[in-house]
């Protein structure tokens, strides 16, 4: 089914992007789509816009193995800039190049789907009910076994903001413990979470 908006049929979009991806990638690209499906109505998300966020979240991950180029001569050929913390930590750029990837590549041409693939590994302060939908399903999809994914799923199910401050906090662990930068929009991310935890109370 050809949708309003969107140039290319789900089933076009998953041929494309079989063609690129690793299978293990593929798979959890699949997971993560399902997952977004199962949550979209608990996020208040339309189901459509989850599946295209969800389905072009990693659009961009291996395509520098794909093409043989390097990650920032493709940044550079889709004119994304990167800030400072992204020229050197490798693992944010699919994120930017992805949002990018799914406009030029992938017809999306929705403001909302974009900003759900470009934030999708640092999140940001104020984050849309679909940012956070994806940000979630990137980490519970059921191929994700880690200890905190249970911890994520239990906690969403009741509230979906400390989930995501759980979740971010575990990303921000993570990076700490590889000893690389931890991304600026991360911390607004959590930071804004808190403190309007805080004014509820
Ligand atoms: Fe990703
Ligand atoms: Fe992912």
């Amino acid at each position: 089914m050809r949708i309003e908006g969107f140039s290319l049929t789900e089933n076009e979009i998953i041929e494309k992007l079989k063609a690129t991806q690793k299978e293990r990638r593929f798979n959890h690209t699949l997971g993560v789509m399902g997952e977004a499906v199962r949550l979209a109505p608990l996020f208040g998300v339309d189901e459509e816009k989850a599946r295209r966020a969800a389905l072009l979240h990693d659009c961009a991950k291996n395509l520098d193995e794909a093409s043989g180029e390097d990650f920032y001569i493709i940044c550079k050929r889709y004119g994304v800039t990167l800030d400072d913390c992204a020229k050197s930590e490798k693992a944010l750029v699919h994120a930017y190049l992805g949002a990018a990837v799914a406009y030029k590549d992938f017809g999306i041409d929705d403001n909302e789907i974009l900003e759900a693939i470009y934030y999708h590994t640092t999140g940001r302060a104020n984050m849309t009910p679909l940012e956070k939908l994806i940000y979630i399903a990137d980490m519970t999809e059921p191929g994700r076994t880690i200890e905190q994914a249970a911890e994520i799923r239990r906690l969403v199910e009741f509230n979906i903001d400390e989930a995501l401050i759980y979740a971010i906090g575990c990303s921000i662990k993570h990076v700490i413990r590889k000893g690389t930068l931890i991304h600026p929009d991360s911390v607004h991310a959590l930071n804004y979470l808190i403190s309007h935890r805080r004014d509820k109370s």
